[in-house]
């Protein structure tokens, strides 16, 4: 009961939010199943390829543990403001404790099948949604006789209802768009095969509902065309007013419209379950439009890299060691990332991740427009 009251008052507070918000509870969700990309690994990659150098990690963890900025991601400030501890990644078989949820997530996953996989050359990662599903089984399936086993492997498992009462939650297709885009794609080829990606993400996001999933959050795709490993890749690319790479954004935007429909179709499909689709991009967008208002500064420029006019080269990542005019150095982060929005040509600093974090969880950008806490919730009323 405490927790309405309180959530009356701070709602009440809001003008432009009315009554009905507080007849919604919050959900009390026991654990986070988490399913994308580098946006969102929390150790996945690096416990299958190379692990990352220092200073990834820096800002927060003093080390590099799997995440790629800084310091934490969006999905840790999520699990934080949710009373959970950090999300242990499936593939990580070192010292995990599974009981408040999974993260499937792996950098460089796409939605549909990578036509080649690292370490090709232009590789991607073989964890793609489908794998990140079929992870999922095993996790449901094999947790409840693990933790039938008792002792230690009780207080490692989920429990068996957390399944049904978890958060779902989605961040992914920045790298579906990004395949194309270094590929061998023009930017209308790679536009026209959107909607086949998103036919492919609801395939998968219903057959975790078939599983009892009925809480889902859903990220959209970022403004991939004002990250610098766009910018820097294709220097001809047209710019909009704040310097990004007009088409590949629109392309995202594209991406974006066509998920949202999807959302909606599921919202119809599934009326026991709440899918919350959630505008991430213009959040994102908003530090590279106006970045003042928000705090931070050289918007398009990476913290940490290496050369050009986007401090980005593919070939000298955060965190190598490369050698210029004879002398080996390695690629380091700039003075200060707290007033930075990219950390590494491609990802988001701790500090921007977690003004997206404080701008979408308050339901603002979200369609129904529900805060995280209530995102068990179909409706406003
Ligand atoms: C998290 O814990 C704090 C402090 O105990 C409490 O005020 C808050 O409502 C909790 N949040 C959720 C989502 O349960
Ligand atoms: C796993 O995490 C849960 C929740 O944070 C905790 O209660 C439990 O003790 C942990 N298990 C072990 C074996 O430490
Ligand atoms: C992408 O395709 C949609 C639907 O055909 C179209 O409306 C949009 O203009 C296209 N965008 C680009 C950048 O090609
Ligand atoms: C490398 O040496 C050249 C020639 O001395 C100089 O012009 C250039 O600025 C140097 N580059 C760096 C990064 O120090
Ligand atoms: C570019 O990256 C280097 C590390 O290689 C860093 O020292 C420098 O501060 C960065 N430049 C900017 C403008 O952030």
């Amino acid at each position: 009961m405490t927790n309405i009251s309180s959530l009356c008052l701070f709602f009440f507070t809001l003008p432009t939010i009315l009554n009905p918000i507080c007849a919604l509870k919050s959900c009390e969700f026991p654990a986070i199943f988490n399913f994308g990309d580098s946006n969102s690994d929390t150790g996945g990659f690096v416990a299958s390829f190379p692990p990352l150098n220092p200073p990834y990690g820096e800002t927060y963890f003093q080390m590099p543990v799997g995440r790629f900025s800084d310091g934490r991601l969006i999905i840790d400030f999520v699990a934080k403001s949710l009373n959970l501890s950090f999300l242990s990644a499936y593939l990580n078989s070192l010292g995990t404790n599974f009981t408040v949820g999974a993260n499937f997530a792996t950098a460089s996953s796409t939605i549909t099948l990578p036509a080649r996989i690292i370490p090709a050359n232009n590789g991607f990662s073989p964890f793609y949604f489908l794998v990140q599903y079929n992870q999922f089984v095993q996790l449901k399936d094999r947790s409840q006789l693990i933790r039938k086993q008792g002792g230690v492997f009780a207080q490692l498992m989920p429990k068996e209802e957390y399944f049904q009462k978890a958060l779902y939650t989605f961040d992914i297709g920045q790298n579906d768009l990004g395949a194309g885009f270094f590929g061998d794609m023009s930017v209308e080829e790679v536009n026209a095969s959107v909607p086949n990606i998103v036919n492919t993400f609801s395939t998968n996001v219903k057959s975790i509902y078939n599983l009892g999933a009925r809480s889902f959050w859903i990220h959209n795709t970022g403004p991939i065309g004002c990250l610098a490993y766009v910018l820097a890749n294709f220097p001809s690319a047209e710019k909009d007013s704040v310097g990004c790479a007009k088409s590949y954004n629109e392309v995202a935007q594209y991406f974006n419209y066509e998920l949202k429909e999807t959302v909606l179709q599921l919202r119809k499909a599934f009326p026991s379950a709440a899918f919350t689709y959630v505008d991430v991009y213009s959040v994102k967008y908003s530090l590279f439009s106006e970045p003042k208002k928000h705090g931070f500064e050289l918007p398009l420029v990476a913290c940490c890299g290496y050369g050009g006019l986007y401090n980005y080269s593919s070939s000298a990542g955060c965190g190598a060691t490369i050698t210029v005019n004879g002398t080996q150095i390695t690629v380091g982060s700039c003075d200060d990332p707290s007033v930075r929005v990219v950390w590494d040509g491609i990802h988001y600093t701790e500090a921007a991740n977690k003004f997206i974090f404080e701008q979408i969880s308050t339901g603002a950008f979200s369609d129904p427009p529900i805060p995280l806490k209530m995102a068990c919730h179909r409706t406003m009323g």
